[in-house]
Order: structure tokens, then C-alpha cells, then sequence
């Protein structure tokens, strides 16, 4: 690493960063400016769906920058709605707006339900969320997220959004009222450190919602495109939600995501949504690239079988190291730890040469490239038995 040669304070400061300036990847590894070679386990937390720079990914960026960069969402243009209609086609939605993040697709479902309660239940806008929700960081995402980080910050936070307990059926039905409109949820709260909620849970949520003509939103921007074994994850359910957000995964590592809905709840009128980049072509042709590539059978089979071989793997090393549960879904797994150690683990493996995620503090996340080997989760496995032997080790000492 070349400190002196990067201005590391022309940025603004918003997370601990470490100092590795990452300048190339492929697949599963990427390299810093030093040469030191990483073995990528976060992947752009989730988004990297093939890998770092896969030629899928660039050949379509290059082929389609050659063609037309963007004209403007106030034109169509072919990548968006080819995109659009093989979204349509693989799942129960009609409709498809793109957006350039994840929270801004979240911020456009916040808007479409209370647009419809507007037009179709005597204002309604209140949306039920959770408790350790996360869904953004703009104003209303975070208002929406049950981050108990965000409690104290920006207020006053955007109303509308009470709290309930995820899979605690009771605790939804307890806020219902004249003003809700919708309950939106993560089908698997990555966050708050990968806390999947039942597929009993999600159906009873949509016969609730159902019942009280209320809209069920499913924020599938980490959970979405293969990462679970399911195209989308609702599909585990066997639910039909009537709205879903896509992000991460669906660019395969550009900006690109996606809000979708049933025809009876598309209901944005001209000028409700609209921004300069959206659905340009550039991302949309990688979205269709990745879809094409994600969405095979054969392809969606491989993310089942190699998320249970990593499972049983962190399972192995959790007896060998009295941790405790493996949790999650596909490629989407966190490791309980049972104490606070998940820091002093993600900076020994940083220095071995594995990137590793702590979104809890004790707990920590699994999200590789969904075309991970075997090889690189055996490597990878290895390098943290071996930081949990010497952590073991140091216990005994002290
Ligand atoms: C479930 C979920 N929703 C929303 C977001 C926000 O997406 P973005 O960071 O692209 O705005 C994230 C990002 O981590 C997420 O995991």
C-alpha cells in the first residue's frame, strides 16, 4: 500500500475505511495497490452477484457504451424495456420502474403505497416496518429502517412508519389501523445480522394484508436475484407480494435497481417519479447480461448446493470452536459468534488476505459471489479456523 501517493482526505469521512486501496478484481479475489491479493467473502456487500469484473458484465458495458449511453427516461430506449419485461416475465409483477440505488427504489415503494392510499384508501400512508429493519439511508429509508443506530439522527425522521416484530404476527396486527396502508419487511434482515423471517411468517403477513386490503412490500434488494436459491425470495414462500425492490445483485456491481409492481398498485401519475438517470441503457444492459446469466435453472441450483456446502462448513468450524448457530438462506449466512469478537476477526482476516463482514457485533456475514468455489470457501474456511484457534489460544493465555 502506497499512503503517500492517495489524498485520503479529499473524501468525506463516513465509515472506519481501511487503508488498502483496492485497484483490481476478478471473481472471487481482488488486489490492492501493493499487489497483496484478498480473497472477497462481503463482495461490494452483496452486489458483485458473478464476481469481481466478470466478462458477462463487461462485454455488455462495452457493447452498449459504444451504442448509447442515455437519452433521458422521458425516452425510451431498448435495454430498459427488454430489462423490464424479463423482470415482468419471471415474476409476479407487472410493472418496473429503475432507479440508481437501492434506497431509492425503497424511497419510490414508499411513495407508490402512499400514492395508492391516497387515491384508493382515504389517505392512508402509514407502512409497518421492523424492528432492525434496514432500508436505505435517505430520509424516508431511514425513517422506515428499525436501526437503533439511526434513532437519534436526523430528526425529525419522516412519520408513518410504527414498528413490529419480525415474525411475531401479532405484533403486525396490533398496529393496524385507518391509516395504514401497507407493511414492508426484509424477507431476510441482513443488517441487524442476517435474521430471515419465516416463510410461515411471510404468508401469514400476506393473508393479513390481504384481509385488511393492505399492500405486503418486499425489499428483496439483498435477498433478490439468486442469492437465496430463488430468483426472488418471496418465490420460497410461495407468496405473491404487490410490491418488490431489487438492488445490489441486479447490477452485478453498477448502479442499477428496481422498484416492481401489480398492475392494480401502479398507480404513479405523470410527474409522481422520474429522475435523470433512471433506466438508462448502460445499466440496463448489464441488468439483462446478469438476468440472463442469474436466472438459469442450472445456475439457481449451483447457489442452493454451494450455500449448503458453505453452511455446513461455518457449521463445522462453530462446533470445533463452541460458536454458536448458523443462520440464513442460499449465499446469505451469518456465523453467531455468541460474544463481541466479529471486529477483531474482520481485521485478522483483512490482514491474511480475506474480506469478512461484521454487521453485528457478534455475528459475522456471508455474502460471496454466488459463482464462489468450493476451493475458494475451503480457503477461506481455513483462514478463519485458523484466527479463531489463535483467538481460542489467547483466551487460554490471558
Ligand atoms: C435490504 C436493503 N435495503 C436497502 C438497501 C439500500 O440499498 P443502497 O445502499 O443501494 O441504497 C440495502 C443496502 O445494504 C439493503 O441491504
Amino acid at each position: 500500500m502506497t499512503i503517500a501517493t492517495h489524498p485520503f482526505d479529499a473524501l468525506m469521512e463516513i465509515t472506519a475505511r481501511p487503508p488498502a486501496v483496492f485497484i483490481r478484481g476478478e471473481g472471487s479475489q481482488l488486489w490492492d495497490d501493493s499487489g497483496k491479493r484478498y480473497l472477497d467473502f462481503v463482495q461490494g456487500w452483496a452486489v458483485n452477484c458473478l464476481g469481481h469484473s466478470p466478462p458477462v458484465i463487461v462485454e455488455a458495458l462495452a457493447e452498449q457504451a459504444k451504442l448509447l449511453l442515455t437519452p433521458s427516461p422521458a425516452f425510451y430506449n431498448a435495454p430498459s424495456l427488454k430489462l423490464a419485461k424479463a423482470l415482468v416475465d419471471r415474476s409476479c409483477f407487472d410493472r418496473v420502474f429503475f432507479t440508481n440505488s437501492g434506497a431509492e427504489a425503497n424511497e419510490g415503494a414508499i411513495k407508490l403505497a402512499r400514492k395508492y392510499g391516497g387515491l384508493h384508501r382515504g389517505g392512508a400512508y402509514e407502512i409497518i416496518t421492523f424492528e432492525g429493519a434496514f432500508h436505505g439511508r435517505t430520509l424516508a429509508t431511514m425513517s422506515a429502517s428499525g436501526k437503533k443506530a439511526f434513532e437519534p439522527l436526523f430528526e425529525p425522521k419522516v412519520p408513518g412508519f410504527p414498528k413490529a416484530r419480525l415474525n411475531d404476527i401479532a405484533s403486525v396486527k396490533a398496529l393496524i389501523n385507518d391509516k395504514t396502508i401497507g407493511v414492508m419487511l426484509e424477507p431476510i434482515q441482513g443488517e441487524a445480522g442476517v435474521w430471515p423471517a419465516t416463510d410461515e411468517f411471510l404468508r401469514e403477513l400476506r393473508a393479513l394484508t390481504k384481509q385488511h386490503g393492505l399492500l405486503l412490500i418486499l425489499d428483496e434488494i439483498q435477498t433478490g436475484m439468486g442469492r437465496t436459491g430463488k430468483l426472488f425470495h418471496y418465490q420460497h414462500a410461495g407468496i405473491e407480494p404487490d410490491i418488490m425492490t431489487l438492488g445490489k445483485g441486479i447490477g452485478g456491481g453498477v448502479p442499477l435497481a428496481a422498484l416492481l409492481a401489480s398492475e392494480a398498485v401502479s398507480c404513479f401519475q405523470h410527474g409522481d417519479q422520474g429522475g435523470t438517470f433512471n433506466g438508462n441503457p448502460l445499466m440496463c444492459a448489464v441488468g439483462l447480461a446478469v438476468l440472463e446469466h442469474v436466472g438459469r435453472p442450472d445456475f439457481l441450483k449451483s447457489v442452493t448446493d454451494i450455500g449448503l456446502f458453505l453452511a455446513s462448513e461455518l457449521q463445522r468450524i462453530s462446533a470445533r470452536h463452541g460458536l454458536g448457530e448458523v443462520r440464513g438462506n442460499g449465499l446469505l449466512l451469518a456465523l453467531d459468534l455468541k460474544r463481541p469478537i466479529g471486529a477483531s476477526i474482520v481485521a485478522q482476516a483483512l490482514e491474511d488476505g480475506v474480506l469478512l463482514n461484521t454487521p453485528q457485533p457478534d455475528a459475522l456475514r456471508f455474502m460471496p459471489a454466488l459463482n464462489v468455489t468450493r476451493e475458494e470457501i475451503t480457503q477461506m474456511i481455513a483462514k478463519l479456523d485458523a484466527i479463531l484457534t489463535r483467538m481460542g489460544a489467547a483466551r487460554y493465555v490471558a
